[in-house]
């Protein structure tokens, strides 16, 4: 994953959502992604309000925590924070309000929605995002298995800004079938702006030295233009 230089979607901070579970399994999990070669973490802790109660202020703190360790250990890794998201109530609520939300670089604010079925609403708040100056980047698109049939709304989505990215693991299988045909899917159509690793867990992390990701991945850079060296 050198090629990439940054990764941008992971569950690193202890304690905050469904990622490492204390520092030393936040401390294992970075020293496997410096051992991929990334040079630059942008970590991002899950905002879903009915689970993950996650705010700039405890996001941020944790993210101090997580740098003194890091420090402490005197590995050599640029650690950032944003956040993931979820297109719910509660962010229709910040944006309303016009707090301002935790980017990943610049204007981009990761985005996530349901895997379990469709919902009217995300194209507003996406609408309401760009009305405000957020570049929405739409987190694993190839993992919402219902538009399988109706994938035009990718195309929606695109024509409307939002920035696609890709998890590696979809390349491996780790999801299952659906997920790797919808990633090859959106490869083809050059769709991916973004690669990461949506690393939350050790297994997960052994899974990122699948071999098939090597071919999975120059089919991604040979069709995509991907960024994250540009966070
Ligand atoms: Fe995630």
């Amino acid at each position: 994953m050198s090629i990439l230089g940054a990764d941008m979607h992971s569950h690193l901070i202890p304690g905050l959502d469904d990622g490492a579970k204390d520092i030393v399994a936040s401390l294992d999990l970075i020293k496997g992604l410096m051992d991929l070669g990334y040079k630059k973490l942008i970590t991002t802790p899950h905002i879903l309000w009915d689970m993950y109660k996650n705010t700039p202020e405890t996001i941020l703190s944790g993210l101090e925590r997580l740098r003194n360790a890091v420090q402490l250990e005197k590995m050599a890794i640029e650690i950032h924070a944003a956040a993931e998201y979820f297109l719910d109530d509660h962010v229709n609520e910040l944006l309303n309000k016009k707090e301002p939300l935790l980017p990943l670089s610049g204007k981009m604010i990761l985005v996530e929605f349901s895997m379990a079925f469709p919902s009217l609403s995300i194209k507003n708040i996406l609408f309401d995002m760009a009305m405000q100056g957020y570049q929405p980047v739409l987190a694993h698109p190839e993992r919402y298995v219902y538009l399988e049939n109706t994938k035009s709304f990718y195309d929606e989505l695109k024509g409307i800004g939002c920035l696609f990215q890709l998890n590696l693991l979809s390349l491996t299988g780790y999801y299952g079938r659906s997920t790797t045909e919808l990633a090859n899917y959106l490869i083809k159509k050059g769709y991916y702006d973004l690669a990461g690793t949506d690393l939350h867990n050790i297994q997960q992390l052994q899974r990122l030295h699948d071999s098939s990701l090597t071919n999975g991945m120059k089919k991604l850079l040979d069709s995509c233009s991907i960024i994250n060296s540009q966070l």
